[in-house]
């Protein structure tokens, strides 16, 4: 096979055969195909599209790449993807309820880059809790404590980090058929059965439309029943950031009130609704009994007991949990006041968090350091009523010199009309294979 011949078949609308797949991935990775040429390929693949059976097989070649997480066999378990969001901590809380209603969550996650953070680096700032974990780890945590998060290692679809950085320098990340085998060759990998996926549309979102996270949410579905994997996938909203906290140590604070029964509205309720479908697709039963069951676990208390187990047998200090006071905080802060009396019809949930970014929330490059107290509380959500001069949000950084672009970005992020917006469904629509 001859790498010219792929690129200009996909450049001229045709498709690409499973055998054609697998020798461009295991080249790419291997080294023997050259950047160019995969960019090449990549960019024909962003204005050609793939079909159900390419995109399938671009999967499992990429699942294929390196090593496959392999746990021994444990009863029902169940995984969770998001596809990124501002705010987003649902996997601290929905992995608990899980654990707590007797389905086991191993679940590798990844770290943040640009403006949405990863599950990782908000774990990280849980003092002495470790995310590199071994095979043998995660398998005895998540057999004493139901759950364990471990970040992603380099060996799991090596193929997709290759490919990945070259997209992101090649302007071909939104491409559904490549975004689509990206997230499932990494949970093919993991081991994954029992898949929700979290498919987020707004501001905040990869996909601005709802009819394009639709369509990357059904591509997934696709391929899980090309893969044999049991998938449903939630279109969520992400026009404003879910919850009032954007910042590591922020969020795990307000997902530890949410695991005690007292977090913001959207957040529990968006937890709630993913940790059912976790729930129904392991057979505990209808949508309606999986509802009540997450409900049961969050607000007994059990799905925190969970957390705190997990996050002791990950060598973090659970002592913070029980007392989110003891978080290390930062040195300075300053507030963002409206500018008008009315309602609040929009905050931009992308330009939270650039701004949470610039605070040292988030990475501009994947070199940087994150500052795990650095972030944004919010005081208001779309349809607060407010007048000029109230506290809409507080930053928190630990240089002073970082206020100024923060200040500026998060105020241009809401608008501000006469009379309330209409409220958006937190979920929008459903997809499943079961
Ligand atoms: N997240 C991923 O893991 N891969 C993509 O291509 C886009 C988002």
């Amino acid at each position: 096979m001859r790498m010219t011949d792929l690129i200009a078949k996909k450049r001229n609308g045709g498709t690409l055969s499973a055998d054609e797949i697998r020798f461009f991935v295991n080249g790419y990775t291997d080294g023997s195909i050259p950047d160019y040429q995969a960019s090449a390929l990549t960019m024909a693949i962003y204005f050609r599209g793939m079909g159900p059976a390419e995109t399938a097989a671009l999967t499992r070649a990429m699942a294929d790449s390196g090593e496959r997480l392999v746990l021994p066999d444990m009863g029902l378990r169940a995984d969770k993807h998001s596809t990124g969001g501002v705010g987003d901590k649902t996997t601290l809380i929905v992995a608990p309820i899980v654990a707590a209603c007797g389905v086991h969550v191993a679940k590798m996650s990844g770290r943040g880059l640009g403006h949405t953070g990863g599950t990782t680096d908000k774990l990280s700032a849980i003092p002495g809790l470790r995310t590199d974990l071994s095979v043998q780890e995660i398998a005895s945590i998540v057999q004493n404590c139901g759950l364990c998060v471990a970040g992603s290692t380099q060996e799991l679809a090596p193929a997709d980090k290759k490919l990945y950085a070259l997209r992101d320098v090649t302007a071909t990340v939104d491409s559904i058929p490549l975004i689509a085998a990206s997230i499932m060759s990494k949970k093919i990998a993991a081991g994954a059965q029992n898949l929700v996926l979290d498919v987020k549309t707004g501001s905040g979102a990869f996909m601005k439309r709802s009819a394009d996270a639709k369509a990357l949410a059904k591509a997934m579905v696709d391929i899980g029943t090309h893969e044999g994997l049991r998938v449903t996938a939630l279109i969520t909203n992400m026009d404003a950031p879910l919850g009032y906290a954007i910042g590591n140590t922020l969020e795990v604070i307000e997902a530890v009130q949410t695991l005690q029964g007292i977090g913001p509205q959207d957040l529990t309720e968006l937890c709630l609704q993913l940790a059912a479908q976790m729930l129904q697709l392991c057979g505990k039963g209808t949508q309606e009994e999986c509802l009540e069951q997450a409900q049961n676990a969050l607000f007994s208390g059990l799905a925190l007991e969970r957390f705190i187990w997990m996050v002791s047998a990950q060598g973090g200090d659970s002592s913070v949990i029980t007392d989110t006071s003891q978080f290390c905080k930062s040195r300075f802060f300053r507030s963002v006041k409206a500018r008008a009396d009315g309602y609040i019809r929009r905050i931009d949930a992308e330009k939270c968090g650039v701004a949470a970014m610039l605070l040292g929330a988030g990475r501009q490059t994947k070199e940087d350091e994150i500052d795990p107290a650095a972030g944004i509380v919010l005081d208001v959500k779309p349809g607060s009523a407010i007048r000029s001069g109230d506290r809409i949000a507080t930053l928190f950084a630990e240089r002073e010199d970082a206020f100024a672009d923060a200040v500026a970005v998060l105020g241009d992020a809401f608008e501000v009309s006469d009379t309330p917006p209409k409220p958006i469904p937190m979920v929008i629509d459903r997809v499943s294979n079961v």
